[in-house]
């Protein structure tokens, strides 16, 4: 069975790509140093830049993290298996290299089915980040995957398109304030209305400890501008002005743009998180020198969109 192949390449040390809810993940042996360290060098992932350790179910907590909240609990028991990581102080099971060196670790149970069979039979941690090049678009799909990471990789379970399509949202509960590092599949709103508390983003927090905060992120190699309200149709004719070769993103099939090509969005938030990252890749693949897009406002999956699309569209170092 492909599952226990699958967990015979973890066990051995070997990578294994895995679908989750999410996006898909490049999973190791979380209590393996050489593999987890093949993980960093494939992605070209600088090591200050932890990894999440996925989790078949919430009784493993324990034992990879300690001083466990009672909100943290009360999380983990709402929204796992599913896209909410949890940032905890760590036990010894959690590595360095695996933490990148923080006295805390990452851990969430995911909620897509082969993931959760792989990790029933592996038994372990299985660190996984996106499976994609370091500050490149995530994978939404196991030909994503292929095309991004191809033979480096042992395995690639093919779990069809990601179901959520944007990564997990990730809250450091490590201290008495729960802290947002990264709006995702969980909303905010969920999170405050299960755990009756406010939820400060790391922004909001003077000097709150974050790795793996970079401005420019998701990015596709074209160019992306992220258009004011209302602006969409003028910015993209302004751009196609200059002779570029524009592609417009838009679920509004009403207004022709001259000189630029309409990619079709939904304009629902969770709807184009589902297909956010297959549209950045559609940019690169049709050959665009830059790409327009109204970000949507803040209400639910939207935070995660506009998070995700501000970065895509940063300056790139
Ligand atoms: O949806 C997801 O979370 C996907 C799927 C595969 O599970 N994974 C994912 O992993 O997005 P990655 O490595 O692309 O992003 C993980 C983020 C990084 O920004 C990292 O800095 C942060 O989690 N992180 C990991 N450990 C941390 C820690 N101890 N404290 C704070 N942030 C941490
Ligand atoms: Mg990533």
């Amino acid at each position: 069975m492909l599952i226990d192949k699958a967990a015979q390449i973890l066990r051995a040390g070997g990578l294994v790509a895995l679908p989750t809810e999410t996006v898909y993940g490049l999973g190791a042996d979380a209590s393996n140093e050489l593999a987890v360290r093949r993980i960093f060098s494939v992605k070209q992932r600088p090591a200050s830049h932890p990894l999440i350790v996925h989790l078949a179910a919430a009784e493993q907590l324990d034992a990879w993290a300690r001083d466990v909240s009672p909100l943290a609990r009360k999380w983990a028991a709402a929204f796992w298996p599913g896209p909410l990581t949890l940032v905890l102080k760590r036990t010894e099971l959690a590595t360095d290299t695996v933490t990148g060196g923080y006295d805390t670790v990452a851990l969430r149970v995911p909620r897509h089915p082969l993931a959760l069979e792989l990790l029933r039979a592996f038994k372990g941690g299985i660190a996984a980040p996106s499976a994609n090049r370091f500050g490149r678009v995530s994978p939404t799909t196991a030909s994503h995957v292929h095309s991004e990471l191809g033979e480096e990789v042992e395995l690639i379970l093919d779990g069809g398109p990601c179901e959520v399509g944007v990564e997990s949202t990730i809250v450091d509960v490590s201290n008495d304030m729960p802290l947002l590092l990264r709006p995702g599949g969980i909303t905010v709103a969920q999170l405050e209305q299960t755990g009756g508390v406010t939820v400060a983003t790391a922004e909001e927090q003077e000097g709150a400890h974050a790795p793996g905060r970079l401005a420019s992120h998701y990015a596709p190699r074209a160019g992306l501008k992220l258009a004011g309200r209302g602006q969409l149709f003028a910015e993209a004719e302004a751009l196609a002005k200059t002779g570029a070769k524009v592609a417009v993103l838009t679920a509004d099939a009403s207004v022709e743009v001259p000189g630029c090509t309409r990619i079709a969005i939904p304009s629902e938030a969770a709807a184009l998180a589902k297909v956010l990252y297959a549209a950045l890749r559609r940019i690169d693949d049709g050959g665009f020198d830059v790409a327009v897009i109204e970000p949507p406002d803040e209400h639910g999956l939207g935070l995660a969109v506009r998070d995700r699309l501000m970065k895509a569209a940063a300056p790139r170092a």
